[in-house]
């Protein structure tokens, strides 16, 4: 860029900045009241990243049902973990006419054009588990704390494995962070890894692979993307995770603990070490620490079994129900005010209903039972 160049854009960035601070923050005002409507009379569009993974089936119907026992219209739409399958069905909702659109982003920076024609049309727009980045058109945002998930799985690691209470190791850890895409993921990874980084630190944690580049005392919060598992795909997950074990264990050194941060990586876990370390066996000393989040079906069953530590308990029907709270509340053309955190998304601070995660083990793996996440047959079948 030459200089002349240079100024122009600078000047461009500047007059931008005084815009933005002149709109006060945007266009979420619009958010607080407006005129009351019937549920009959309204459309709620909900788009949701992918069928490929339990949780957001879950999450898509709860919601949807919850909505049209109310009387709502519901718009329910799945978009195949494709950016721009996601962005047309988020303009369709609009076309339709949709007054309020709940968007669980694939990209949370991708989807940003897409939900500001949507508020253009007149949607309220709510970002819902993931926030939608880069934008002022964003109302409202509800998801359980982001850092406590990875805080949750990372202070698991360090009680099993004693640090706390002074084991030296040093113990082999690798790390994963979730989708390079996902803002979640690297709020979850800053959960975890404030509090592993320490011990890294100390030299009591060690991760023997050059996964990512190298996890090391050093290594910095904003490299999480090299560690990144795309899509929170398992396959992929378990691509990498044969590669870590062909290229660092695979004579007999010992794996202490894998920060897996969701499900679907954890089976992707298992299934390289079922292939390429048989010799560690479930349940006894060797099995590594494995984390995740969600208490997919698949690892419901891997804990009974002793393969997964531990799940991150995420109750969606909670979620569903704060989405849904925030729905009539706006229908009523009131303004929420149980979203009392807030998430910064790079242009707005946005008002964020924050949920509490759980930590799930096998010692209470039947809290999935008690709390109707899943039927006591589903858990029975399950737990086997
Ligand atoms: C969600 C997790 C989920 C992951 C993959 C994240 O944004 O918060 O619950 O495991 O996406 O679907």
């Amino acid at each position: 860029m030459n200089k002349i160049m240079k100024a122009v854009s600078v000047a461009a960035s500047a007059s931008l900045l005084l815009s933005l601070g002149a709109c006060g923050g945007g266009r979420s005002d619009s958010a607080a009241s407006g005129d009351a409507k019937d549920a009959k009379d309204m459309t709620i569009g909900l788009s949701m990243p992918t069928k490929s993974l339990e949780r957001w089936n879950k999450d898509g119907a709860n919601l949807k049902s919850k909505l049209e026992k109310a009387g709502y219209k519901v718009i329910l739409s799945y978009a195949d973990n494709k950016t721009s399958q996601q962005t047309s069905d988020i303009e369709n909702m609009a076309n339709k006419g949709a007054n309020i659109v709940v968007v669980a982003a694939i990209d949370g920076t991708a989807v940003g054009p897409a939900v500001e024609k949507a508020k253009d049309s007149g949607a309220k727009i709510i970002a819902y588990d993931r926030l939608i980045m880069n934008t002022q058109d964003v109302d409202y945002y509800a998801t359980f704390d982001l850092e406590k998930v990875g805080a949750l799985q990372g202070q698991y690691i360090i009680d099993k494995l004693g640090l706390k209470d002074g084991k030296k190791g040093p113990f082999n850890i690798e790390v994963f962070s979730g989708s390079p895409d996902d803002n979640n993921a690297k709020l979850f990874f800053k959960g975890a890894w404030d509090l592993l980084q320490p011990y890294f630190k100390s030299g009591v944690l060690k991760s023997l692979s050059k996964h990512g580049g190298g996890v090391s005392a050093n290594f910095a919060l904003d490299k999480w993307q090299s560690i990144g598992v795309q899509n929170w795909d398992a396959a992929k997950a378990q691509t990498d995770m044969e590669s870590i074990l062909d290229s660092a264990y695979s004579h007999g050194e010992k794996l202490d603990a894998v920060l897996t941060p969701n499900d679907a990586i954890a089976v992707g876990v298992v299934n390289a070490i079922g292939t390429k370390r048989p010799d560690l066996k479930a349940g006894s000393a060797n099995w590594p620490v494995l984390t995740g989040q969600d208490c997919d079906a698949p690892n419901v069953t891997q804990i009974a079994q002793g393969k997964q530590a531990m799940s991150v308990f995420k109750d969606v029907n909670k979620l569903a129900d704060a989405v849904y709270d925030m729905v009539t509340t706006l229908a009523k053309g009131e303004k929420v005010t149980d979203a009392t955190g807030k998430y910064n998304n790079g242009s707005i601070d946005v008002p964020t209903k924050l949920l509490d995660p759980v930590v799930v083990t096998k010692d209470n793996l039947d809290l999935l039972k008690t709390s109707g996440f899943y039927s006591e047959a589903d858990y029975n079948k399950l737990v086997g």
